[in-house]
């Protein structure tokens, strides 16, 4: 095992985690890029090698128990072990034709934006924790959004999308209870509207100023805080 220390970041070929795989890689980690379509993976893996990052890539569906396992044992091989996980993966859901309207609300897309963005989350921490906890200062960062902040209530109604950020913001409260007494540190960011495919590349925002908030949360010191929901500007209503 070599002293680098390696990050796996989810959804790492494009937009907001292709920003943080090349903000990690920039800060000198060796970067496991995440990504569930081979092609997209590779082109990814060699943008980031000729800007001088030390990637590789990593199949990974969040949705696939089977992928999600194959994943760890692939870092296993090529790192022993994982010192940031940033779970970034995530979906809108279809939202055209009233999808995503509560009183119209489509239950198939609900399920599918569930199965990613909250329940692929807790499956791949959990497939990761093994390697994660044998680093000196594990960190683990979750994409959220102020969309799932039942204070701010942001953006426009979408039934199925926000909620599940409501729930991933719960679940992450969860997990930092669970690791309080332990070295693994794991917070939210909010990385702000953001022009990615995901936005229609509406957003007003980098993908590089997206990143930031979860590069900061990724590299916490030991005393950092925890269970936390943060964007650029400090601390986001829950
Ligand atoms: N953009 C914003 O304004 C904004 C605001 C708040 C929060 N966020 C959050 O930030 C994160 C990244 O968003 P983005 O704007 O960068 O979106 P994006 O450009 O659409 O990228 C999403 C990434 O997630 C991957 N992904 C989706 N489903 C997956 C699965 N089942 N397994 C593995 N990877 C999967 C996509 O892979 P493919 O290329 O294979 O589809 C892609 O790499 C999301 O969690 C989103 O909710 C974004």
């Amino acid at each position: 095992m070599n002293n680098t220390k390696t990050a796996l970041v989810t959804g790492a070929n494009k937009g907001i985690g292709f920003a943080i795989a090349q903000g990690l890689g920039a800060l000198g980690f060796t970067v496991a890029v995440g990504a569930r379509d081979d092609a997209r993976r590779e082109e990814a893996v060699e943008r980031l090698r000729a800007a001088g990052t030390d990637a590789f890539g990593v199949a990974l569906d969040v949705t696939s128990d089977a992928s999600v396992a194959a994943a760890a044992v692939s870092i296993e091989k090529e790192a022993g072990r994982l010192d940031v996980l940033v779970n970034n993966a995530g979906i809108s859901g279809r939202f055209a034709d009233g999808a995503q309207d509560p009183t119209t609300l489509d239950l198939d897309v609900l399920r599918t934006v569930l199965e990613t963005n909250v329940l692929g989350v807790v499956r791949v921490t959990n497939a990761m924790l093994p390697l994660l906890s044998r680093a000196a200062s594990p960190r683990i960062v979750n994409m959220s959004s102020n969309m799932g902040s039942l204070t701010l209530q942001t953006g426009p109604v979408m039934a199925a999308y926000a909620p599940s950020k409501s729930m991933l913001n719960s679940v992450t409260a969860q997990y930092a209870r669970r690791f309080a007494d332990t070295n693994i540190i794991v917070n939210l960011a909010c990385p702000g509207y953001v022009a990615t495919d995901f936005t229609g590349f509406a957003g007003d925002r980098t993908p590089e100023q997206g990143a930031a908030i979860a590069l900061r949360l990724a590299t916490l010191p030991d005393d950092g805080p925890r269970g936390g929901f943060f964007d650029d500007n400090g601390v986001v209503a829950w």
